[in-house]
């Protein structure tokens, strides 16, 4: 197990803050002063144009994008602004699920989808598409509706219309979203959800083979989570995702990308588990997504706005320059960019002492140390540059 990135943190700020008093800048009690200095220095620091977070991804084979909720896109022209400023990449928070997606069985809602395509289209933007099949977010009909019998139609009609709709324009699809669950005791570690109880494991390849079918531009993602951190859970989960994914290869299963949501804890230790897990699926011809990452901080003890930043930017250089050594690695999108629409808002769990600060701009769009930590990662990516 890697030095956890707390004992990380505390060795790094100690550096941190030899630098900033070598430039003169921070006396007196180094860590909190120099920390406090930095949501004012963050503000004063250049973050557009070539300093942008896509301009410094570019320059290292990296696509650096966001989550975007569609509603404040339209309501907010600050966020709009940013989205465009700093992101090459975006992903439908919610407006590409099945739920949004499907208010009846009959008829589909594709008005905040068709929105979030109009604007990626005028600022030259890439799109991922999330997600054609998942266990949650499914329509409030659709357990009293969807049978065995009619299962196989219900899942082909939606990727066929949905990635159809949208055909040559999305980048990559998350095909099959979070499939695998190793604590539902399955031998092959797949998750008992829905679309397992209705066709059995073979509604993936299904899944797969019917958005190949309908858009043979996109990339076809697999994208699940909790395979980041060096725990014994992840340790299981990564080998049961494995197994699927050689599982699909060698059924010849359309399968281009593997997708690590990336939502990671405050100290969380990040090792060769990560990172041999990434080159096994490199080994498989995969390119590899970052596709949802944020910094849970709920589980630091203190309310401290500039300490939790740092503890969150901490987290991020560590866990990116992990998995960013990766050359398989194409793409970085965070799960939203700004604090003040974070899926984690609220005390999410209701452990936090304060709100969640997960996001590289804050709930006023100000550029927060995770921005500079996100920023510096890529550019110190260690690893040839891959095309994109
Ligand atoms: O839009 C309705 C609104 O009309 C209604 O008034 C309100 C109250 O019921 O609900 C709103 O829908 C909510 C939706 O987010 C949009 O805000 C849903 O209830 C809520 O469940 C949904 O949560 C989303 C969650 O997925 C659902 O599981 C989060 O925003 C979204 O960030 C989160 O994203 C997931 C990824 O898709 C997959 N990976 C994990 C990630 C975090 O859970």
């Amino acid at each position: 197990m890697g030095i956890s990135s707390a004992n990380k943190i505390s060795r790094r700020s100690a550096l941190a803050n030899g630098a900033m008093i070598a430039a003169g800048l921070a006396v007196g009690p180094l860590a909190a002063r120099a920390q406090n200095l930095a949501p004012q220095a963050n503000k004063a620091r250049k973050i557009t144009g070539r300093d942008s977070l896509k301009s410094h991804a570019a320059h290292h084979g990296l696509l650096a994008g966001t989550a975007v909720n569609v509603r404040a896109l339209g309501a907010q022209p600050e966020y709009a602004r940013v989205l465009a400023e700093q992101y090459d990449i975006v992903v439908a928070e919610n407006a590409m699920k099945w739920g949004p997606l499907r208010p009846t069985p009959d008829t589909f809602f594709f008005t905040d989808a068709d929105a979030l395509m109009a604007f990626a289209a005028e600022h030259k933007m890439k799109v991922r598409g999330h997600n054609l099949c998942w266990h949650s977010q499914l329509p409030t009909w659709f357990a009293s509706t969807v049978t065995k019998e009619n299962a196989h139609r219900f899942l082909v009609d939606h990727i066929t219309t949905v990635a159809g709709r949208y055909r040559g324009r999305i980048e990559a699809w998350d095909v099959v979203n979070e499939a695998v669950q190793v604590s539902d005791g399955r031998p092959d570690g797949l998750r008992n959800g829905p679309w397992m109880k209705l066709l059995g494991p073979e509604y993936i390849d299904l899944a797969f083979r019917t958005a190949r079918q309908a858009d043979s531009h996109a990339l076809l993602t697999y994208n699940d989570y909790g395979v980041e951190n060096s725990s014994e859970d992840a340790t299981k989960k990564r080998a049961a995702v494995l197994a699927l994914l050689r599982g699909m290869k060698a059924r010849n299963t359309p399968l281009d990308a593997l997708g690590i949501q990336s939502h990671i804890h405050t100290g969380g230790s990040f090792g060769a588990g990560i990172r041999d897990f990434m080159a096994s699926a490199r080994d498989l011809g995969l390119k590899i997504f970052l596709t949802e990452m944020d910094v849970n901080d709920s589980n630091l003890t203190y309310n401290d706005i500039a300490r939790t930043d740092h503890a969150v930017a901490e987290t991020y250089r560590d866990y990116l320059t992990t998995t960013l050594a990766e050359p398989a690695v194409t793409a970085v999108l965070t799960w939203g960019f700004t604090d003040r629409y974070t899926w984690l808002a609220g005390g999410f769990r209701g452990q936090s002492k304060h709100p969640q600060r997960p996001l590289p701009f804050d709930a006023n769009y100000q550029p927060t140390e995770a921005f500079f930590a996100i920023r510096d990662a890529f550019d110190h990516r260690k690893t040839p540059r891959t095309a994109v």
